[in-house]
């Protein structure tokens, strides 16, 4: 049933100046499909030519040695490409013109575990917003360059909720290349301004992400599309393995240690599939103990295909209207809603979702409680955090981590009225009278 979204979709590969078999992305050996398990070389290609299923990058890691891997990462730089030896990239990319991402803040939030009931010293907010546009989407597309550059793409693109297509501006203006992005032509400010002030082209859809994302496929089988490297479609396989550094670098932080829960937000589920590859990466290169972990995923209720599904115990992911103030995370017709399912239930996880009423208050919590201003997509973890510990489904005597995937700035609207406490005359007399002495 899964494969029945990507049968619609042409097995396309886009026409380069390169041939595929001859570029250097490190330890990535091959696409394989997810589904059936065929092997296809490397190049710009998404799904599976036997059965539709999609690709993912397969490695080659059997030289690695636990110990002096482990040195040579620790020994890395305070980016992304500390990991590099794990992910889909040439050895010498940390010298490359990138925005250099990740390394973010793991926090020990004992505020904010304070007011959820959560034990001292057990929760953690991995806090994203930090990244070079300020949401972790730069990690995912610092490996679809390296994927344009070895594949020869001249232009950047994507369809996007917000985020991405400040990612990819950002990235191909440091990159010398031609940006232009896709995203709903109703989106937030902060989002457009983020996505047009790096000078690449910026188009705003008239309808959903679900109508961005299918244009972008008509497009790459169009001439029009020809030389460009969309990163969450035709890029897609090596994209989406730049999720697996939040893994790495929790696990990193906690002391080369695995969480026992994490809460993931989804939007399309790939983010999610990612983190849980990354830690089993981990697992079975030696870097961390094999215990269990579960993984939760948060959505919002206004766009909440996945969760719906879970709670129902269905397979199957049913496509929804987006209606929720949560827009980067508004994908209703998630591609990799079905794994995230498989994910939420062998971990022993789950997948639920709260209202855009709890989002704006979550959001309000964890700025108040750990000085962290959230997007609306940290808004739906921590909010999903606190019903998840109040029906019993998440564990407070765990150690346990939130992801705030992006920046607050970028959705002021979602906590617009907040503001001054008073305004005074610049005398004594007015603050005391303002009651604030
Ligand atoms: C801030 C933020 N968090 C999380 C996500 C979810 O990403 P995914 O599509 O990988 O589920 C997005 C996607 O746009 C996002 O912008
Ligand atoms: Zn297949």
């Amino acid at each position: 049933m899964r494969r029945k979204g990507l049968a619609s979709m042409a097995v396309q590969t886009v026409a380069t100046s390169t041939d595929p078999s001859a570029v250097d992305l490190g330890p990535a050996a091959a696409l394989s499909c997810r589904e059936c398990g065929h092997r296809v070389p490397l190049g710009p290609v998404f799904a599976c030519e036997e059965c539709f299923g999609p690709l993912e990058i397969a490695y080659d890691f059997s030289a690695y040695d636990t110990e002096e891997l482990r040195k040579r990462i620790e020994a890395g730089p305070a980016n992304i490409w500390r990991y590099a030896p794990l992910l889909p990239v040439p050895a010498d990319v940390a010298t490359k013109p990138n925005l250099n991402p990740g390394w973010t803040k793991l926090v020990q939030a004992d505020h904010l575990a304070g007011e959820l009931g959560v034990e001292t010293g057990k929760l953690f907010v991995k806090d994203d917003s930090g990244n070079p546009t300020h949401s972790f989407k730069d990690r995912v597309v610092a490996q679809a360059l390296e994927a344009a550059r070895a594949f020869g793409f001249t232009t950047l693109s994507c369809s996007s909720t917000g985020n991405l297509a400040g990612a990819v501006g950002a990235a191909a203006a440091r990159a010398g290349l031609r940006s232009c992005v896709f995203i709903p032509h109703d989106l937030e400010q902060g989002k457009v301004v983020m996505a047009a002030i790096y000078g690449g082209e910026l188009v705003g859809i008239e309808g959903n992400y679900d109508d961005v994302n299918r244009f972008c496929s008509e497009l790459i089988g169009d001439p029009a599309g020809e030389g460009w490297g969309f990163v969450n479609v035709n890029l897609r396989p090596y994209y989406a393995e730049g999720s697996k550094t939040l893994a790495y670098e929790i696990c990193e932080q906690l002391g080369w240690r695995l969480p026992d829960q994490i809460v993931v937000p989804i939007a399309s589920g790939s983010q999610l599939t990612k983190v849980d590859k990354g830690l089993q990466e981990l697992v079975k290169l030696g870097l961390v103990e094999d215990r269990p972990y579960k993984i939760f995923g948060a959505q919002a209720k206004g766009c909440s295909p996945v969760s719906t599904a879970f709670k129902a115990g269905h397979d199957v992911v049913r496509p929804q209207k987006p209606d929720t103030i949560a827009k980067s995370l508004a994908i209703g017709n998630p591609a990799d809603g079905p794994y995230v399912l498989d994910i939420a239930r062998r971990t022993g996880g789950a997948v639920e979702d709260v209202t855009d009423e709890q989002v704006v208050d979550a959001i309000k919590l964890l700025a108040r409680t750990e000085g962290i201003f959230a997007e609306t997509a940290g808004g739906v973890t921590v909010g999903v955090t606190k019903k998840l510990i109040e029906d019993g489904l998440l564990d407070p005597s765990l150690t346990t981590v939130v992801l705030n995937t992006g920046d607050g700035l970028k959705t002021l609207d979602a906590v617009a009225g907040t503001g001054l406490t008073a305004t005074i005359r610049p005398t004594l007399d007015s603050f005391r009278e303002a009651g604030l002495a």
